[in-house]
């Protein structure tokens, strides 16, 4: 059957292989639509999504806009700057209020961890987590997945190294509960301040030391320090960050060959990985990009419960 589990997509932690497999499967279909003339279908007419961004994005929502764009969807594009929020109204008041018009879907980002399960509460529409504060960021780690299987035809199998800041990092969690559903071998690595309390029940090797983690990896997958989330001191400075946990054409060596380099963006370029690494040949971080707006059209598209060729 050619539906997913739940009608949200908050986060992997509990998402079945086979959830995430319809996903990527679909995300193969819309991918060879983004490279036609004309990239549109007509799969979403009549259906109206909300993205709802209450913390900043460039990927994540112009990646989602298009999405919808691109699937004949209406879209409305919602900023707190530019909204009620400013005069003090609260989220359950403004979603309330906005889906009195009539929408259909929420997209949601929110420096708030829960934000997303909270508009379930409150909404009837899907609602589908664009990044809720550390807690899990599910499409950044789908479209990861999806590149990575497209490199290598399989996620079952592969080692994959976490790096940085694993405690504030929702990325590295959705990507490490999508990951050991789908059977890869998962390893974290960053400073020993930023990995969270009692990290060895997430069940993948730890390591604090980078040169030990990169020893026989096949994909790096290296994060943004998450300033806005740390406390100030969890790191002596971004230098001393750079020499003991960036990625540079030295410590590519350890990996396998035919290795991949990834980051979800955005980058602080020489901090966690130098310029030549993040352009190298062996970077796929703007097939990311591109992979992006082909996950979240099935994303969309399978939680629509549109069925194949209905677009009424
Ligand atoms: N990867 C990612 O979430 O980037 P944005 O914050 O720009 O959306």
């Amino acid at each position: 059957m050619n539906r997913l589990s739940s009608r949200h997509l908050l986060g992997l932690e509990d998402a079945p292989h086979r959830d995430i497999e319809l996903i990527l499967n679909t995300a193969e279909t819309f991918r060879e639509v983004l490279d036609r003339r004309i990239k549109k279908v007509p799969t979403l007419r009549g259906i109206t999504v909300l993205n709802l961004f209450y913390e900043p994005s460039t990927r994540t929502r112009i990646s989602f806009e298009l999405a919808e764009k691109r699937l004949s969807a209406d879209t409305v594009n919602f900023s707190t700057s530019a909204s009620s929020v400013a005069k003090g109204e609260s989220l359950r008041d403004t979603v309330q209020n906005i889906e009195a018009m009539k929408i259909d879907m929420t997209v949601v980002r929110h420096n708030s961890a829960g934000a997303p399960y909270f508009l379930t509460q409150c909404m009837e529409t899907n609602v589908i987590n664009a990044g809720d504060g550390s807690h899990e960021h599910p499409t950044q780690a789908l479209l990861d997945m999806f590149t990575i299987r497209k490199k290598y035809g399989k996620l079952d199998g592969l080692r994959v190294v976490l790096l940085g800041d694993v405690k504030h990092s929702r990325v590295i969690r959705s990507n490490i509960f999508g990951l050991k559903t789908m059977g890869a071998s998962v390893a974290l690595c960053g400073p020993a301040t930023l990995m969270p309390y009692e990290v060895e029940q997430f069940g993948c090797d730890v390591y604090t030391n980078l040169d030990a983690a990169l020893d026989g990896a096949d994909v790096v997958n290296v994060m943004r320090i998450q300033g806005e989330r740390q406390q100030s001191g969890l790191f002596p400075s971004r230098r001393e960050f750079s020499n003991l946990f960036g990625i540079n054409r030295e410590r590519l060596k350890r990996l396998n060959k035919n290795y991949t380099i990834m980051h979800p963006g955005p980058i602080n370029r020489g901090v966690e990985l130098t310029s030549d690494v993040a352009d190298g040949d062996s970077s796929v971080i703007l097939d990311q990009v591109t992979n992006g707006q082909a996950v979240r059209m099935a994303v969309l598209y399978l939680l629509s419960g549109r069925e194949e060729g209905e677009s009424q």
